[in-house]
């Protein structure tokens, strides 16, 4: 029998009081928990010791490396280019991704994007691929390693070795009210981006109602954290804060957020969704050593598209079928006339998770056709009577709920001085 190094009563305790981890105890605990030694509620009385007393730096910084150490890392250095991610904390009509990554490949630059479903009442990215007819989400560490030598782009899940103990830790923090803590938010991130081995990481910190960070100085907080630890694990990070007060672009919900992407690609779409791809682009292209490039220039003459399409084809995709569209819609208008100043990102977000979008638990199947489309952003002069958003999903039923959270979800003729002016609120380097 393996004589355990420490109790976890009394690393829990240390929290309690308020005191740092030492870090023999946090190692310990991590490896410990990922064996199934520490049990979920021991693990859980920890995350909330953690999130009432919080962590230091030194120890956010040793948590991370603990978490890494609990499973394997992969090295794109066999690559003949550089690699350069991005990683957003999570919002409403967060299809990002989707342009971004076969824009930034068309520059030669290697864009590594093992990503996530949704949980609650943000998207996830291969959810949303998984609208696409025969797109598959999982490949193994050589097929991606080929995918970005011959396409310089995937998008795929990210495997069970990255960060084990995140994986249970994460899970077990979304059941106890221990999500929205930094320490555990920057080490759950940053974990399983520096065990992915990219060499460049930009982070789009989400500000808002629809995002885990509600207000700016929290938002910078997290943010300054995570870029700290990426440059003491030798990756190039830097992080932009970005408005989540009201959804990104005119779509929630997966095909409907797959069509939008696609519009972006072929040099339209909606101007936010276009000028966040382009921001995040142009600093993945920075921290790859690229600054002389005209990013919007290859969204407008098919480079990006063509990256797309080769994508999408290599992981069994049809970028040429048609998207599933749902059964049923029902439209909400507009109750007078005036100027939309607040259209919030949170309950449209719920609203389109009600619809089918979303999953309660993780093992839930997500309808691709349900979500939300947005007739009108805040700063829009609507008429009354003007559809407003129109709900759409393949289970009726579905639509009383989904009206209800959106109840005071939008105000026309407030105070124009809440609508931002700018996606991008503030860059740390
Ligand atoms: N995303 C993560 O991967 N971890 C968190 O803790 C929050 C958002």
């Amino acid at each position: 029998m393996t004589v355990e190094a420490f109790d976890a009563v009394d690393v829990i305790a240390t929290k309690r009081d308020g005191k740092p981890l030492p870090k023999d105890q946090i190692d310990w605990v991590i490896d410990a928990y990922t064996r199934g030694v520490v049990a979920d509620e021991q693990m859980a009385a920890l995350a909330m010791a953690i999130f009432l007393n919080d962590m230091g730096p030194e120890e956010i910084a040793h948590w991370t490396q603990a978490m890494i150490a609990s499973g394997e890392r992969m090295d794109f250095s066999s690559l003949s280019r550089t690699t350069s991610d991005k990683h957003s904390t999570g919002g409403v009509g967060d299809k990002i991704t989707l342009p971004l990554a076969p824009l930034v490949a068309v520059f030669d630059v290697a864009v590594p994007q093992l990503s996530g479903r949704g949980l609650g009442h943000t998207g996830g990215t291969l959810d949303k691929l998984e609208a696409i007819p025969g797109w598959q989400a999982g490949l193994s560490n050589e097929e991606i390693l080929t995918q970005l030598e011959d396409i310089g782009a995937v998008i795929c899940a990210a495997g069970s070795g990255l960060a084990p103990a995140d994986k249970k830790l994460y899970a077990l923090r979304d059941t106890t009210a221990t999500v929205d803590c930094i320490p555990l938010i920057a080490s759950s991130i940053m974990s399983k981006k520096i065990a992915e081995g990219t060499a460049g990481l930009v982070l789009d910190v989400k500000v808002g109602s629809g995002a885990f960070m509600k207000d700016l100085e929290k938002a910078r907080r997290l943010a300054r954290t995570m870029v700290d630890l990426g440059k003491a694990a030798g990756v190039e990070t830097s992080a932009l804060l970005t408005d989540m007060s009201t959804p990104l672009g005119l779509t929630v919900g997966n095909a409907l957020e797959v069509r939008e992407s696609v519009e972006v690609l072929a040099g339209g779409g909606p101007s936010d969704v276009v000028d966040l791809t382009v921001a995040l682009a142009e600093e993945m292209l920075r921290l790859a050593g690229k600054t002389d490039v005209d990013v919007r220039a290859a969204l407008n003459d098919g480079r990006a598209m063509d990256k797309w399409t080769a994508m999408i084809r290599a992981q069994h995709g049809d970028p040429e079928a048609p998207l599933p569209v749902a059964k049923d819609t029902e439209v909400v208008f507009a109750p007078e006339s005036g100027v939309l100043t607040k259209l919030d990102a949170l309950s449209v977000g719920v609203a389109s998770w009600r619809l089918g979008a979303g999953r309660a638990r993780k093992e839930d199947p997500v309808q691709a056709v349900a979500g939300i489309e947005l007739h009108a952003k805040p700063g829009d002069t609507v008429a009354a009577g003007d559809p407003l958003l129109t709900l759409h999903t393949d289970t009726p039923e579905r639509f009383e709920r989904a009206l209800e959270s959106l109840v005071g979800a939008y105000e026309i003729g407030g105070d124009t001085d809440s609508v931002a002016d700018s996606i991008v609120l503030e860059t740390i380097t």
